[in-house]
Formats: structure tokens, sequence, C-alpha cells
């Protein structure tokens, strides 16, 4: 199969995550209006141009009525996307619980949830089932839309159930399985009182793939040592069964930032900022607004930046830019009043009566306001205290061809892996080693910079999501020919 051979069709790909690129809003009884979804899981996936892709999901909204949901289908079927239809008890139960109470904070190392240990250990249960169930109903749209031929990839720990699903209903099906977040060491997802379920249905998949090489072991120590399964270079081995597990490092479209810096529009507003920030050096924060992003750290070590080095407190500016997200899980709501109080107490504290150090932002910006922010940006500043991998780094670096800027980077950060000798890498609890890093990349020399920079833009241009994409997918089909011939499925034809 020659993919640039324009004659051959593009494969079809089934895309399956629990959110679509696009979110609806409802205008009217039968309208919607339709924008794009935030999250590295999105942009990653934007770029799929080598398929006939088809994205199923949920579009972020309830939709009890028949007519309201026979609307929305067709409106997102231009996008060739096909809504799931969740009602309202199971986005409780499932995504703001299993998914974004339970599974999210544990595989970022915060732990689980205990302040009522009771109250917790029943709902977990109830999560739990919500959570199959939900799988089971994104199942039954895949099955609803599958054509013979078609690969089937399944996207992050909220459908960690959907391989085994699909296996169960029809064996033939391609599936792939990929986690967008960290996979965390087998200690951690020991915890999960649910934790052989999960690995037995993931292993349901013919390909599981994380971001790193590290995630990748941890998941197949998990399955020896939970499991008590065997591990093999290529995965892991079940009743002569092999789930291949490997690591594809996600990228982005770089193309599509470093064309956006040519439009009128971005350069406008590249001028705007550059004149709004005259005399100031410009640092750069793009997060959601989630406890695993480090925001209130970051901000913290800023302080103690300007604490300490008084000569920049009039010449030096943070931009965080905090979209909010899961704002019905109450851990996201308790960050969001930490941070304006820690924001508001800095400002209140270095503040004049013409200027402020930190402009704190709790919304998204549109694509190309984004493109002329990271233009300008001098120093970009980002803290997780973990991150699957984290593309804002990626984006960052394809805009700044012209400025060369510094990336300071949290060491737990998957893209550290790939970015680590073009940034200046920091543990993201070490507050003082933060400001320390600040003031360094504020500091930096023009020639050291563009060492970094040039590093980091060379890795961003070659390692997009598209190559990403194709890279997985063609394992995807290399790993169920190399199983069938291995089960002889497949006679053997002499060339
Ligand atoms: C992360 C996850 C994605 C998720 C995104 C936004 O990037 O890996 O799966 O879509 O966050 O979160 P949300 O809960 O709004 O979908």
């Amino acid at each position: 199969y020659d993919r640039q051979d324009q004659r051959l069709p593009k494969q079809r790909l089934l895309v399956v995550a629990n959110r679509l690129p696009v979110s609806a809003v409802r205008q009217g009884k039968d309208s919607w209006q339709l924008e794009i979804s935030v999250g590295g899981l999105v942009s990653a996936l934007l770029g799929l141009k080598e398929f006939d892709a088809r994205w199923i999901g949920w579009a972020g909204v309830n939709v009890p009525d028949e007519t309201g949901q026979e609307a929305l289908t067709k409106a997102l079927a231009e996008k060739k996307c096909i809504p799931v239809f969740l009602d309202e008890d199971t986005v409780h139960q499932y995504y703001n619980g299993y998914c974004n109470n339970i599974i999210w904070p544990l595989f970022h190392y915060l732990g689980l949830p205990q302040e009522d240990r009771l109250s917790t250990t029943r709902s977990f249960q109830s999560q739990f089932d919500a959570y199959k169930k939900a799988n089971q109903m994104f199942a039954n749209v895949v099955h609803e839309n599958y054509e013979e031929g078609d690969v089937v990839w399944c996207h992050d720990y909220h459908l960690m159930f959907l391989p085994r699903c699909l296996k169960e209903k029809n064996s033939n099906i391609k599936v792939g399985w990929f986690l967008h977040t960290p996979f965390p060491s087998s200690e951690i997802h020991r915890m999960l009182p649910s934790r052989r379920d999960l690995l037995e249905s993931v292993l349901a998949a013919d390909l599981v793939g994380f971001h790193t090489y590290d995630y990748a072991r941890h998941f197949v120590s998990a399955c020896t040592r939970i499991l008590g399964l065997e591990g093999t270079p290529e995965g892991v081995e079940n009743q002569g069964k092999l789930t291949r597990v490997a690591a594809f490092p996600i990228g982005i479209d770089s193309d599509r930032f470093i064309r956006a810096l040519e439009l009128p529009q971005v350069q406008d507003h590249i001028k705007e900022l550059k004149e709004r920030f005259a005399g100031r050096k410009v640092m750069l924060g793009v997060d959601r607004l989630d406890m695993i992003k480090g925001i209130p750290q970051k901000i913290l070590a800023f302080e103690e930046f300007l604490e300490e080095n008084p000569e920049w407190r009039d010449k030096v500016v943070l931009l965080q830019i905090a979209v909010p997200t899961r704002t019905d899980v109450p851990e996201y709501q308790k960050l969001s009043s930490q941070v304006h109080e820690i924001v508001g107490r800095i400002n209140g504290r270095f503040g004049t009566l013409t200027a402020v150090p930190i402009h704190h932002l709790d919304r998204s910006l549109d694509f190309h306001a984004l493109c002329a922010l990271y233009a300008v940006t001098d120093v970009a500043l980002i803290t997780s205290l973990r991150d699957g991998m984290n593309l804002v780094s990626y984006e960052f670096v394809a805009c700044q061809a012209s400025k060369k800027g510094v990336l300071i980077l949290s060491e737990f950060a998957g893209a550290a892996q790939s970015l680590g000798a073009g940034a200046l890498l920091v543990n993201p609890w070490n507050i003082a080693e933060v400001a320390a890093s600040i003031s360094q990349a504020l500091n930096m020399p023009a020639d050291e910079r563009e060492k970094m920079h040039q590093h980091n833009f060379m890795h961003v241009t070659t390692h997009t999501s598209q190559e990403w994409a194709a890279t997985f997918v063609s394992e995807l089909n290399d790993t169920i020919i190399e199983a069938q011939l291995r089960t002889r499925q497949v006679p053997f034809l002499p060339v």
C-alpha cells in the first residue's frame, strides 16, 4: 500500500474519542453552532489529511429530544463527525466522575479522591458501571458505521473499555488504542479498584500506543505484575495472542502555524501586541485550567523571580491564558479560585497605577490571536506537574522562527523527552529552581537562544501529527498481517 500513490483510495479510519473536534452549542430548536474543541488530542488529530477519517464522539452537550439529535447529527455530518449522545446522568458519572475525578488525577500521579472514603467507594462502583455503559454506547455507534476493512482508532483514558467491546462483537475489526496521558508506574495503577478490568480491556486491541517509551514500559509492567502476563519486547502476550505495545510520540500540524503567521490579520495582531508590551519582555503560559498544569506553582515562581530581581519588575509581563475546563468537577472549581487569589495578591503587590505584572485570562483565544501571541513571546513557561506530551510547547516553537525565544519546560511533560535539549528543563515543584530558570531565560545570549530554537524547530517541523498518525496506522496494519500469518489465516503466496 503506497500512500503517496494518489490513485489508491485513502484508507478509511474511524477515530473514536470521547470528545469530537467540535463542540455543539444550541442556538434554537433545530440549529446548532459548532465550535472547535480545546485540548492536545484535538489539536493533533485535526491534521489527519492522509486518511478518509470519520470522527465518532460526544459533542459536549446534552440533547434529550429526538428532533435535536437529528438536527445535530446532520450538522455534524458535514464535518465528518458522528455523535454519541450521552444523557446527563451518564455524563455526570462517566465523564465528570470516573474519567475526570478518578482516572485523570491517578494517571497524573495526583492520587485517588479520599475525602469521604465510604461514599467514594460506593460512588466508585456506580461510576465504573457508567464508564462501562458509556464505552458500550461508543462501541454501538462504531458498529453502526463500520465498513469492512476500516481501521478503528480508539483514543484516550475515557475509552479503555472500548477495544474489548469492539472485539467481542466482531473479532476481525482492526483496533488500535492510543493514550494521550501518561501511563503511570504500575505501583500507581494498582491503586485502582478496577485495575484488572481496564488492563484486560485495553489488551483486546491489536496495537496499544503511548507518547513515550516510559509510559509503554509502565503499561507492560502493570500487565505483568497485576495480570501475571508475559511481557515481550513487542508487547504483552495473553493466551497466545500478542498485543503490540509501542511508543508513538505525537506532534502538531506545524505548517498550519507557520502559514498562519503570514496572514495579514495575524501580522496586525503581532503589531498591536508589540506596541502594547513595548519595553517589556513577554512571558507566556497557555494551559487548560487543570491541576496537572501546575499553574499556581508557576505563578508563585514568577513572584519569587520578581521578589529577587527588582530591576525586572517593570520590564517583564506574564500572560497566562487559562482555558476553563471540566467546570462541573469540584477540584477544578477550587483551582480556579485558588489561581485568582494568587494572581490578585501578586498584582496588588507588584503592580503600579499603569501596569500589572500578570495578565490572567480565563478563556481561550482564537487560533490567529494565539499564533500572534506565540510569535511575540520571549519566554514560554510550561510547568506541568505531569503531562502526557504538552503540545503547547510544540505550537510555541513553530511560531518562533523570527523571535527565537526560550522554552522553560517541566521535566514531567512527555515533551521533555523530545524538546529537552532545546529547553530549560525544570522540576515544577521546585519554585526556586523555576524562578532561577526565568532569570536565566530572560538573560540568555542570542546565539544560545538561536541554537536551542533550531534544535526544537527541526524536531517540531519533522515530527508532525500527520507523520504520527501515518506511523501508528501503518504499524497497526502490519501488526494485523503478522498476526494473521502467525495463525496461518493468510495463505503464503510466493512472489
Ligand atoms: C486532554 C485529554 C483529551 C481531552 C482534553 C480536553 O488533552 O487527553 O482527551 O479531550 O484534555 O479535556 P475535555 O475534558 O474538555 O475533553
